[in-house]
């Protein structure tokens, strides 16, 4: 066990988010953890089971690979301290220490049948729930820091690992994993919070406090990039290296006054092949308690929409897609589907019918859903791959992670915006075309 007084000199760069948000005149010393790096670069694939995203970090001492759910609403990275975990690097957050502030844990507890990882006298405890089952740790799960070891990179290849000695996590019991991937240890919350992965490890090496999410498809590796980029990849056929950044269109980030964790865009409209679709516009907007409006999560498989707008979207687009002189026919649906088809014209790259465009506040500000992200492949052949949503959802629209996938997403806190590129797949990219060979 270590000393508590140990833990209040290490965090610095924790307790400067902290007093830079609490005071204005405070001018704490950073302490960056060298060597700084350009950005971090963490692999993501998709686990193809339970259609979540998935990363590893190294952590601990001796450190040991820990495979994550991501979660963009999750405030923090929550992971089990069962019986395995071992490191002479564990630290609990003794109470009333800043960073139980900082972690809004609030829980003070003695712990008699420890101590061990998890469970020590007189530490912060945090409420944390697991995303996908709901169920949640209601005496609170103990607070703590330890060694992780990221990959850096020039955003090009693979750089250096870097090594963050204190990084703020919760300890969750082994009973809170149902529901995550197999073999998944915990939550990786990436939430517009002080205490997330990305603003804690942006945080460590001052960079900006922004990250880049490139989803694959299959179980192929994609990447997260956290800090400003570059985010180099070279597109299939080409030598060219291209800067994703260079095809992403920006809208403002917005913040719902409930779930102030999450982030939403600003959807003002829909259309499906250039058609606006009629829409009631009441339903794009956030209310004071914190209903309506457009989130992304990656937990939800496909986006979801509110029955109304979900019914006049996917009839557009149904009257389009049999609008032609190409042999379609609608065949019985596929749940959670509704709309499915027996055939569909075909492209190089998939079906080759309208685009559904969301449009977004900003100059010029598109999210163009391509067919490929529009349009599953089923036993019958393919369906809308959109979900009723119901009358009175929390979000008007949820955009899930079908309709993500290769395409980049930049969530830009530092400049309270979002950028997205809409499909790579057209100009020949894909998120595993990153190049991950390790350059040091
Ligand atoms: C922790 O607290 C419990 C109850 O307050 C006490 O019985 C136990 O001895 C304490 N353990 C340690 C290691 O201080
Ligand atoms: C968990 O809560 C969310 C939001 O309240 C809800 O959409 C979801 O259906 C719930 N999941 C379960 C398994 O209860
Ligand atoms: C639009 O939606 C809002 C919120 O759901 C509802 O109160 C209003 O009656 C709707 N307007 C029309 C014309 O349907
Ligand atoms: C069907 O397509 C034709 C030619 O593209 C177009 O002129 C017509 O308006 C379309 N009809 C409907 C109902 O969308
Ligand atoms: C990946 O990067 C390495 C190091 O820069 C380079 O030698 C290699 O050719 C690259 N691989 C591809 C497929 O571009
Ligand atoms: C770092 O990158 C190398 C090479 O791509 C990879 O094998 C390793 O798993 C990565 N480590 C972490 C912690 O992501």
């Amino acid at each position: 066990m270590t000393s508590f007084f140990n833990h209040y000199l290490i965090p610095l760069y924790l307790l400067f988010i902290y007093f830079t948000s609490t005071t204005t005149t405070t001018s704490a010393a950073l302490a960056i953890v060298s060597p700084r790096p350009k950005s971090l670069l963490l692999t993501v694939s998709k686990d193809t089971t339970t259609s979540q995203y998935t990363t590893k970090i190294l952590q601990r001492t001796p450190p040991v690979f820990v495979p994550l759910t991501l979660d963009l609403g999750t405030q923090y990275l929550w992971l089990n301290c069962g019986r395995r975990y071992v490191s002479s690097t564990y630290k609990p957050v003794p109470c009333g220490s800043p960073l139980c502030a900082l972690a809004n844990a609030k829980i003070c507890r003695s712990c008699p049948s420890g101590p061990k990882p998890g469970c020590n006298n007189n530490t912060c405890r945090a409420i944390i729930s697991n995303p996908i089952t709901n169920t949640s740790t209601k005496k609170g799960s103990e607070l703590a820091t330890d060694v992780i070891q990221l990959n850096s990179s020039n955003g090009a290849t693979t750089g250096d690992l870097v090594t963050i000695p204190n990084f703020l996590f919760v300890c969750a019991p082994t009973s809170l994993l149902g529901g995550l991937a197999k073999g998944v240890s915990g939550v990786a919350g990436f939430g517009r919070t002080k205490v997330s992965f990305p603003t804690q490890a942006s945080s460590a090496f001052r960079l900006a406090q922004t990250f880049a999410l490139c989803l694959p498809p299959f179980s192929e590796n994609g990447f997260a990039f956290l800090g400003e980029g570059p985010y180099n990849i070279t597109p299939g056929g080409t030598g060219l290296n291209v800067d994703l950044r260079s095809m992403l269109t920006y809208t403002p980030l917005i913040t719902n006054p409930v779930r102030t964790s999450e982030y939403f865009i600003g959807v003002q409209g829909i259309k499906v092949g250039g058609e606006d679709v009629p829409i009631n516009k009441s339903l794009f907007t956030i209310d004071s308690k914190g209903y309506g409006g457009t989130t992304i999560s990656l937990l939800q498989p496909y986006t979801s929409m509110e029955t109304s707008i979900y019914n006049a979207v996917s009839a557009a687009f149904d009257r389009q897609i049999l609008n032609t002189s190409y042999p379609t026919k609608r065949v019985a649906p596929v749940a959670p589907f509704k709309y499915c088809y027996d055939t569909l014209p075909s492209s190089r790259v998939g079906p080759s019918v309208s685009n559904i465009d969301l449009v977004l506040q900003g100059k010029n500000a598109v999210w163009t859903i391509a067919p490929l992200n529009s349009l599953v492949r089923t036993y019958v052949g393919y369906c809308i791959a959109f979900v009723d949503g119901g009358k009175n959802p929390r979000s008007s629209i949820v955009v899930g992670g079908y309709q993500i996938e290769d395409n980049l997403l930049q969530f830009d806190r530092a400049k309270n915006r979002i950028g997205i590129s809409s499909s790579l797949v057209y100009d020949r990219i894909r998120c595993s075309f990153f190049n991950f060979t390790t350059t040091v």
